[in-house]
């Protein structure tokens, strides 16, 4: 059930994200939108409160456990409850070879991707747990589910997540916490527009031809759109999605089928 649930979403300052805080809103949750990002989090809390619910950044670096720990406290303390934790924010990490990477690359974006949602789980599941409710989403990525060269910390930590995910669903399921993940394939806006540019530039190609590749591995012929990804991330928190949980579900025009 969204409407009436507290929700927190990490990452919620911007891109999927607050698409994420949007969609969420608008079917009647408060929405806690924990960032690192000052600004971008206040734009998006003022779109959540013209949903007529109630918007609340928290600053919070994820790769923080203080941050974390003190997030999930100031949230419960102002709210009472929180049924939704959507895992959203993430880093790209590094384009590079394997052995181009910097150790600190690699850490970092462990630190974010894989190392944050165990964070913000470990803090939310007590009292998930003592309600005997909770949605948690975690957003991975098609590139959860298949190699991306060049890219070896980033897939090492979505094909992480989606382990995570279905590990904690098995664990937690008997407390009616559901435990999905959600694996976007590329979606339009700045951040893939980065991607693409980097992927040029390593591999000497036009930025065109790098996102016409891209364009191409969908039957579809398209990208995905934000809104999709909030669509599904509302919808597995629905009591339409109560049998749901444990699974890994592709939104990528059909990029991925398995
Ligand atoms: N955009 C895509 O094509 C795509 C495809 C597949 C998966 N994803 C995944 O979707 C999620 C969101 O991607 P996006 O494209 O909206 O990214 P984005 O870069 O636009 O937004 C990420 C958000 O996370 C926040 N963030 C970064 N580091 C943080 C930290 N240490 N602590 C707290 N917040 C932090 C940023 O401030 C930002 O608001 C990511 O997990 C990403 O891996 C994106």
């Amino acid at each position: 059930m969204v409407s009436g649930s507290t929700a927190i979403v990490t990452g919620g300052g911007r891109g999927i994200g607050r698409a994420i805080c949007c969609e969420l809103a608008a079917e009647g949750a408060d929405v806690v939108i924990a960032d690192i990002d000052e600004d971008e989090m206040a734009e998006t809390a003022a779109l959540v409160e013209e949903e007529g619910v109630r918007g609340y950044p928290i600053h919070t670096d994820l790769r923080s456990f203080e941050d974390v720990e003190a997030t999930v406290d100031e949230a419960l303390a102002e709210f009472g409850t929180i049924e939704i934790l959507v895992n959203n924010a993430g880093i790209a990490g590094p384009t590079a070879a394997c052995e181009a990477v910097e150790p600190d690359e690699w850490d970092q974006t462990m630190a974010v991707n894989l190392r944050g949602p165990f964070y913000m789980c470990r803090q939310v599941l007590p009292s998930m747990k003592e309600q005997s409710y909770g949605r948690i989403v975690n957003i991975a990525s098609v590139t959860g589910k298949r190699p991306l060269t060049q890219r070896t910390p980033y897939a090492t930590t979505k094909m992480g997540l989606i382990g995570f995910t279905r590990t904690l669903a098995a664990e937690v399921g008997e407390d009616d916490i559901n435990v999905n993940a959600v694996c976007p394939g590329s979606v339009d806006g700045p951040r893939i527009q980065r991607v693409f540019e980097e992927k040029a530039n390593a591999s000497g190609r036009t930025y065109e031809a790098v996102r016409s590749e891209a364009e191409a591995e969908s039957p579809r012929r398209e990208l995905v759109q934000r809104e999709d990804i909030a669509q599904t991330v509302a919808f597995l928190c629905s009591s339409d999605a109560d049998r749901i949980t444990g699974q890994d579900v592709n939104v990528s025009a059909g990029k991925v089928m398995y």
